[in-house]
C-alpha cells in the first residue's frame, strides 16, 4: 500500500516503517501518525512477520509533533480533534516494534520511541522533550515514560530545562538498548529484529505482553499473570517443538500455533 507521508516495506519477516517528512524534519503530522499506525497495524496482523522496526532519516526520527498544525489551535480544537488518542493504538500492537533513532527524536519524536519497545539508537541521536521551551508540557506520554524508565529525578531534568541527551546519555539513563556509530543503528536494528523474529511468536507475543504489565500493576499481579501466560503456552505446538528440538538436537521449527 503507498502512503504519503511514511514508507513501509519487509525484509524478510521483519516490517519496517520509515517516516518520510524530509523538509520538516520528519515532523508528526496527523496524517503521519494515521499512516504510521496503518502501516504498523497490517505488518501487527500478517503472519509472515515477526518483528517491526519504526525508523526514520540520519538527520531525524522525528523533530516533534508539527508545530504549523498546533500554532493557531485551540483546546476546544485540540480537544475536539483528538488526534493525540490514535497514539494509544500504537500500545495495542502485539508484535516487537524496534525504533531505529538517528538524529533527532524531540517532543512527539521522542515519544514515539519510547512507546516502542526496543530502541536502538546511533551516536548522533538526541532525545528531548522541548516541549516547555513553546509553553506546553508533552502530551503523547513523555512525563509518564521518561519518570517510569529512568527514574523521576532524570525525567524532572528532560521536561524542566526542555534541552536534550545524546544516544549515550539516553542510553545510561535505561531508555535506550543499543548506540552504535552513525549510520549503522538501521542495520543493528534490523539484526536485532530477525533475531526476534526466529524466535515462536505465540511466545514473543505473551513475552511482550507480561513485560508490559510490570509497568501497569502490582509485582502479585504482575506475577499472577506471567504464571497464566506462561502454563498458556504450554498448549502450544511451538513449545512441543522447541523443547523436542532442543532435546533431538536439531534446529526448532516453529509455526506459530
Ligand atoms: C514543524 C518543524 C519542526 C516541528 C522542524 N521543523 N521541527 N516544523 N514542526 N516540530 C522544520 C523547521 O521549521 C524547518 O522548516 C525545517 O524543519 C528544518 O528545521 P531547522 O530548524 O531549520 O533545522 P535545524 O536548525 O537543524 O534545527 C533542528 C531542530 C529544530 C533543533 C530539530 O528544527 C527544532 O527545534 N524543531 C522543533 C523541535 C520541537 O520543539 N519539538 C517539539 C514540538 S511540540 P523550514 O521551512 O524553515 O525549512 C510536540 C508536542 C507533542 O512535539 C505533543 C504530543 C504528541
Amino acid at each position: 500500500m503507498a502512503y504519503e507521508f511514511v514508507l513501509a516495506e519487509t525484509d524478510g519477516p521483519i516490517g519496517i516503517v520509515t517516516i518520510n517528512r524530509p523538509a520538516v524534519l520528519n515532523a508528526l503530522n496527523p496524517g503521519t501518525i494515521a499512516e504510521l499506525t496503518e502501516a504498523l497495524e497490517a505488518f501487527d496482523a500478517d503472519d509472515a512477520i515477526g518483528c517491526m522496526i519504526l525508523t526514520g532519516s540520519e538527520r531525524a526520527f522525528a523533530a516533534g509533533a508539527d508545530i504549523t498544525q498546533m500554532v493557531d489551535a485551540g483546546p476546544v480544537e485540540v480537544l475536539r480533534d483528538d488526534n493525540f488518542s490514535r497514539w494509544a493504538r500504537l500500545r495495542a500492537l502485539h508484535k516487537p516494534l524496534i525504533a531505529a533513532v538517528s538524529g533527532y527524536a524531540l517532543g512527539g519524536g521522542c515519544e514515539l520511541a519510547l512507546m516502542c519497545d526496543l530502541i536502538v539508537a546511533s551516536e548522533s541521536a538526541q532525545f528531548g522533550q522541548p516541549e516547555v521551551k513553546l509553553g506546553i508540557i508533552p502530551g503523547a506520554g513523555g512525563t509518564q515514560r521518561w519518570a517510569r524508565v529512568a527514574g523521576r529525578t532524570a525525567a524532572m531534568e528532560i521536561v524542566l530545562t526542555g534541552d536534550p541527551v545524546s544516544a549515550v546519555e539516553a542510553q545510561r539513563l535505561g531508555i535506550v538498548n543499543r548506540v552504535v556509530p552513525v549510520g549503522a543503528h538501521l542495520d543493528e536494528a534490523r539484526r536485532l529484529a530477525r533475531t526476534i523474529a526466529s524466535r515462536p511468536p505465540l511466545a514473543v507475543r505473551l513475552a511482550k505482553e507480561a513485560v508490559n504489565q510490570a509497568q501497569e500493576t502490582s509485582l502479585s499481579a504482575g506475577l499472577e499473570l506471567e504464571r497464566k501466560l506462561f502454563y498458556l503456552l504450554f498448549a502450544s505446538e511451538d513449545k512441543r517443538e522447541g523443547m523436542r528440538a532442543f532435546l533431538e538436537k536439531r534446529p526448532a521449527r516453529f509455526q506459530g500455533r
